[in-house]
């Protein structure tokens, strides 16, 4: 084989070594994170089926390429020289006709197979129960509403093993944002005045990550969320605690609402970075005032919390009050 083929030749099989590497060890990105909820475990199985099929068609449109590439090459031929002319093959045809209707057909029914299981919301009156929470998309957070009240930011506490239906949403004064959490299944836009279903239900404890999937302003990429998953007694006694704290404005709300919907463009410290410096801000001392800017928004900031309840409302004017005063 001359080095002008061989070269190339070794350039590629070197590189697809390197992706299969990659693709081995920890997936590299190439394949869905592990499924960790029945119904990612029914995409990640949709997956699989369609790459198999996919992956049979590049091995044998590629490996046909560089067959050519090689078997057919010039050689010392000139360049007028013709090949033999062939005029159509019965065979050929029928087979590259009906071998995609095939592969379309089997595609399409394991898939519609698989479909109820990945969509369809288990019901609340099924054992084991259901935990219904609101998911609103902000610029730049998310805002959990559990069924007693309780709110959250960013961070998703569920119970393991116990379905929890996620009604997404935004407000009609937001953009959209869109919510995946990808071991735990699908991704759904949050549309504001749109309500999309979602549900997980988490195999194990653990922090399940996510990031808002839709392109939706300056701080998109901060816009990430996790489900953290706890053993069933645990969260139902967080939520029970967290309800009490809430309602006596003792909890870590405020702070909480701070992180997500403040810091990621004041700085975690209120020192400023996208938004202006807010330690030591006299507007901090107004509570009129800060209510009106985390109201209506100001400027380039959109009205972060224009449709809170008063809770949460009070929770960050308060942390805002006495945390970022004297700069931290
Ligand atoms: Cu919200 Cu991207």
């Amino acid at each position: 084989m001359p080095a002008a083929v061989r070269r190339p030749l070794a350039f590629a099989v070197l590189s697809a070594l390197a992706l299969c590497s990659t693709a081995a060890a920890g997936n590299g990105g190439f394949a869905p994170v592990d499924a960790a909820s029945p119904n990612a475990e029914g995409i990640a199985d949709s997956y699989a089926w369609v790459s198999i099929f996919t992956g049979f068609i590049f091995l044998l449109v590629e490996g046909s390429l560089i067959w050519f590439i090689v078997r057919y090459r010039r050689r010392r031929r000139t360049r007028a020289e013709d090949g033999p002319q062939v005029h159509g093959n019965t065979n050929l045809e029928l087979a590259w006709t009906a071998l995609p209707i095939v592969i379309l057909v089997a595609i399409g029914a394991f898939v519609f197979y698989k479909l109820p299981g990945i969509q369809d919301v288990p019901s609340a009156n099924a054992a084991g129960g259901r935990v219904d929470v609101e998911v609103k998309g902000y610029r730049y957070y998310w805002n959990f509403t559990y069924p007693n009240g309780v709110i959250a930011v960013d961070n998703l506490r569920a119970p393991v093993d116990q379905t929890v239906k996620l009604d997404i949403t935004a407000p009609l004064f937001e953009v959209i944002h869109s919510w995946w959490i990808p071991a735990l299944g699908g991704k759904f836009d949050a549309i504001p005045g749109v309500t999309n279903e979602s549900w997980f239900r988490a195999e194990g404890p653990g922090v399940y990550r996510g990031q808002c999937a839709e392109f939706c302003g300056i701080q998109h990429t901060a816009m990430t969320a996790q489900v953290e998953a706890l053993p069933r007694a645990e969260f139902e006694s967080w939520l029970a605690d967290e309800a009490r704290a809430q309602e006596a404005g003792t909890s870590d709300l405020g702070e909480e609402t701070y992180a997500g919907a403040c810091a990621k463009c004041h700085g975690l410290a209120g020192e400023g970075d996208i938004g202006p410096r807010l330690a030591g801000n006299s507007l901090l001392q107004d509570a009129n005032a800060l209510e009106s800017v985390i109201r209506n928004g100001r400027g380039e900031m959109p009205p972060v919390g224009k449709d809170w309840e008063e809770r949460q409302l009070t929770a960050l004017t308060d942390f805002l009050e006495e945390g970022l005063t004297d700069g931290g």
